[in-house]
């Protein structure tokens, strides 16, 4: 440990046991020169690996020319980014905020929401996770809410479609969407009748990489129809191609009216955005929407963006993710066949989830033995985010690997995870 972790508030548990000095594709390098696999992409943010040089190159430009701006002066990387993104997105969604995290696009979603509504209630899935700041962290139905007070009043949860182990305890292995309807029963129920917004993940990541059925979103957006609320997607982590296809929302072919995007975006700098759509934008602006921060449309992170744009672009990324994962899920079902341990292997494109158990028959959540196999995978050159599987415990591998990933690097990543699950469970034999 560096004596000078000492002067560091302990954010999130404890720290990795040494620091990184320097990164590079899907590698990161600690101090004492140890190579490892970074299969989270730094915070899911580096889907072009780290230090791309494209994105090298953008800041160092941007350098020269602006880094910060008044928020009311514009500069050419805003500009150029907002009609980029706005060509990325269906009609009617058409205009663009520019941020730096995560929380902050989900927040400003809800402001404009509650704003154009004129209503306050919102609903999410349990085991969601969209970001620790007050606001937004009330709908953040996976953890972080003990210890910090009052959650905003009209939160509601709608359990999350988690075939594995279904909520309602109604399917087994394949969501028919009765949780739901049961949630939605729930929410009317308890609804003071000022329904705003539903938020939600494409796929669920922190709470376990959790997919849900075909056509999903499409109940969705009637469920919301009938109700005269606005949907929310949160693309934090699946925007932008990671689930092989530009957007998550893409895949049950429905256009939300607000979407926050954010990670994926900067490449590994704070680089946020909300969209939505001219109507929205046009009523919000009348009634005054407000929302000024010291880095609203900063001009370098901004140059960032477009770097990360291109280069998905021009090397196919979202294809490749399609392509990467599906040999990714293949050879982790492959390694299946092998442990008895591995309950569940599911996912979209290059965000996949392994979830541990004790035996397949109970399924009962393995998570001491996860975090003992992430601590074994750390010291053999792997890194792995353990998330939620079952209820509280954390005995989910989170996979997502940089979509610049190749095959070999894939093939490593599994044997690593091979050797270290056969070290953990058969010490002697390994
Ligand atoms: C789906 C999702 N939304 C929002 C956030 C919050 O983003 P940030 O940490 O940039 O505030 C995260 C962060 O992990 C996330 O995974």
């Amino acid at each position: 440990m560096d004596e000078r972790e000492r002067f560091l508030i302990r954010y999130a548990g404890s720290f990795a046991p040494e620091p990184i000095a320097r990164a590079e594709g899907a590698w990161v390098v600690t101090a004492s020169g140890k190579r490892i696999l970074d299969f989270t992409s730094g915070q899911i943010c580096s889907t072009l690996g780290h230090n791309h040089p494209r994105i090298v190159a953008a800041v160092r430009a941007a350098l020269d020319e602006v880094v910060h701006l008044n928020s009311w002066m514009l500069s050419e990387p805003v500009l150029a980014l907002a009609e980029r993104l706005v060509g990325l997105f269906p009609e009617p969604l058409d205009r663009v905020l520019l941020l730096n995290t995560g929380s902050e696009a989900n927040e400003v979603a809800l402001k404009l929401a509650k704003m154009h509504t004129g209503r306050f209630e919102v609903v999410g899935l349990t085991r969601s996770f969209h970001g620790l700041l007050s606001g937004i962290a009330s709908v953040n139905f996976s953890m972080a809410h003990a210890g910090y007070g009052p959650l905003l009043p009209g939160s509601f949860a709608v359990p999350a479609p988690y075939a594995y182990r279904c909520p309602v305890r109604h399917c087994d292995g394949a969501c028919d969407c009765t949780c739901l309807e049961v949630g939605f029963e729930l929410v009317d129920q308890q609804s003071v009748g000022s329904l705003c917004a539903f938020v939600v993940e494409p796929v669920l990541s922190a709470g376990g990489i959790i997919v849900p059925p075909d056509g999903y979103f499409r109940r969705v957006r009637e469920l919301l129809d009938e109700r005269g609320m606005l949907l929310v997607m949160d693309e934090a982590q699946t925007g932008f191609g990671r689930l092989g296809t530009m957007f998550g929302f893409e895949h049950d072919g429905v256009v939300p009216d607000l979407v926050a995007v954010s990670k994926t975006l900067g490449g590994g700098l704070p680089l946020a955005a909300t969209i939505t759509s001219d109507a929205i934008e046009e009523d919000c602006y009348r009634k005054g929407f407000l929302h000024v921060t010291s880095h609203v449309s900063d001009p370098l992170p901004a140059a960032a963006g477009l770097a990360v744009l291109d280069v998905i672009a021009e090397e196919d990324l979202v294809g490749r993710a399609a392509a990467r994962g599906a040999t990714m899920l293949a050879r982790l079902r492959e390694l299946q066949a092998e442990h008895e341990v591995i309950g569940d292997v599911r996912g979209r494109g290059l965000l996949v989830g392994l979830e541990l158990v004790e035996d397949r028959e109970s399924r009962r959540p393995a998570d001491a033995l996860g975090a003992e196999v992430t601590r074994e995978c750390y010291e053999r050159g792997l890194s792995m985010n353990i998330v939620r599987g079952g209820g509280a415990h954390a005995n989910c591998f989170r996979i997502a690997p940089p979509l610049t990933v190749t095959e070999e690097e894939i093939d490593l990543a599994v044997e690593i995870m091979d050797a270290s699950l056969r070290a953990v469970r058969e010490p002697a034999a390994a």
